[in-house]
């Protein structure tokens, strides 16, 4: 297991270039069981959900090529997929559920892993097996694995109780391929499933209304294959517009899905952080010792997302005064706050809502990381801090941030991969 080490308190500078969407690439790699023909895709971040995401469609019976220097990956689907997505793999990146629908769609028949809970919250997926079922899919859950099978699915009306993501990306890739007309309301709206609708329409499918609450997707009897480029990391690109304000730098950031972050971008400009668009996807970004605390409330897109909620958290807690972080999506986000206190920093949790004081000088600590996005925070924190801030089981930030000590790095801070003991 590796750790990182960082000695913080110097300002970032220089240029950074956001990577591709993992969010965006997974749903993707997984729609490309639906498909007959050979699919290039590009701008593929290599990264460790990436790797498991291709061990897995391997296990289905994809020939799949994943070229890191190029971030270009080449799936040749199978005719016929393996019907079986396994636990080992599934409990390691919960995203495996994104097989799902493809499989039913394409095979009839499907045995997934169901993804337990994880740090953040329960996470179930009913919603996902509610919309199957109305499309005609039998499911149970036998010995831990969703067992599902159907005649050819069937389009159906679906309302989702809640704007799930993953459940309108199963559900969505499900009904390419089903007979008749898909409607689903209350869709999620996230640029990453526009991302997902786009790349199926180049293959032949007909979706429409992504990116709005209203989906309809009229089923076709086969997909091609496409050359396709995934969408930049907006959350990526949140993560280091938050590591030049903590570190009152100036960084200038390319390849930004500006259109795809206007919460965020109101957020920081909120708190006084400086921001200038200097072109479709370029941006640079100041930070400075007048920054103020904001409230904020986390809500599905185009409300400010959970995965800057723990980023935020970190950079409230060197801004002037007080802020409240409410958080709507996952019950249990708040894992950063406890070690953000082991570095200085003054918040108070109480149930969905944290109250981040803020004016903190942070000092530098060894910390854990929790998940995902609770890493980030950590090293931001630690980016922030005067002295040293170790920060282990960074293989949470593996998952989703490409090349993340280099990137920093190249901007100026001191920070040092190294085994763990
Ligand atoms: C996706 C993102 C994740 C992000 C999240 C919310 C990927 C790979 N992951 O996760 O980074 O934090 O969206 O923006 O794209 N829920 C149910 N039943 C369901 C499905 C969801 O109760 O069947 C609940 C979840 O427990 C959670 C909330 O709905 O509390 C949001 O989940 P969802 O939008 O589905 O998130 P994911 O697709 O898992």
């Amino acid at each position: 297991m590796d750790r990182l080490v960082i000695k913080g308190g110097n300002p970032l500078k220089g240029e950074v270039t956001i990577s591709g969407a993992k969010n965006a690439a997974l749903p993707i790699m997984f729609a490309t069981l639906l498909l007959s023909k050979k699919t290039i895709l590009h701008n593929v971040p290599d990264l460790k959900d990436i790797s498991t995401a291709k061990k897995l469609l391997e296990i289905l019976g994809c020939g799949i090529k994943y070229y890191p220097e190029k971030k270009i990956c080449v799936v040749e689907p199978p005719e016929f997929p393996e019907l079986e997505a396994p636990y080992n793999l599934v409990r390691t990146m919960r995203a495996s559920i994104l097989c799902l629908g493809p499989l039913l769609a394409k095979r009839k028949s499907a045995r997934v892993a169901l993804p337990g809970g994880c740090a953040i919250g329960s996470r179930p997926v009913d919603l996902h097996l509610k919309a199957l079922k109305k499309m005609g899919a039998e499911i149970e859950v036998v010995e831990g694995y969703i067992e599902a099978r159907c005649d050819r699915l069937k389009g159906a009306h679906i309302t989702f109780d809640f704007p799930t993501v993953g459940g309108t990306e199963n559900i969505l890739m499900a009904a390419t391929l089903a007979k008749g007309e898909t409607i689903l309301e209350n869709a999620a709206r996230e640029p990453e499933i526009v991302d997902l609708a786009n790349f199926l329409n180049k293959c032949g499918a007909k979706i429409k209304g992504h990116g709005t609450a209203v989906i309809s997707i009229k089923g076709v009897e086969a997909l091609s294959g496409t050359t396709y480029s995934v969408i930049s990391d907006r959350i990526e690109a949140g993560t280091y517009m938050v590591a030049a304000a903590i570190t009152r730098g100036e960084v200038y950031l390319k390849n930004v899905p500006i259109c795809a972050m206007d919460a965020v971008f109101e957020k920081l400009r909120e708190m006084g952080v400086f921001i200038e668009v200097l072109d479709n996807d370029k941006v640079k970004v100041i930070g400075d010792d007048s920054i103020q605390c904001v409230d904020i409330i986390t809500q599905p897109y185009p409300g400010f997302p959970t995965d800057m909620q723990a980023q935020f958290m970190a950079l409230m807690c060197t801004a002037n005064g007080t802020g409240i972080i409410k958080e709507t999506i996952f019950e249990n986000r708040f894992m950063q706050a406890v070690e953000l206190m082991r570095l200085g920093a003054d918040i108070k949790i109480a149930g969905d809502t944290a109250i981040v004081r803020g004016g903190r000088k942070l000092k530098g600590a060894p910390v854990m990381a929790s998940d995902l996005r609770a890493s980030a925070a950590l090293v931001l924190a630690g980016l922030a801090a005067q002295g040293t801030t170790i920060v282990r089981r960074i293989y949470h930030l593996d998952r989703g941030y490409e090349y993340m000590e280099k990137k920093l790095s190249a901007l100026g801070a001191h920070i040092l991969r190294e085994k763990d003991d």
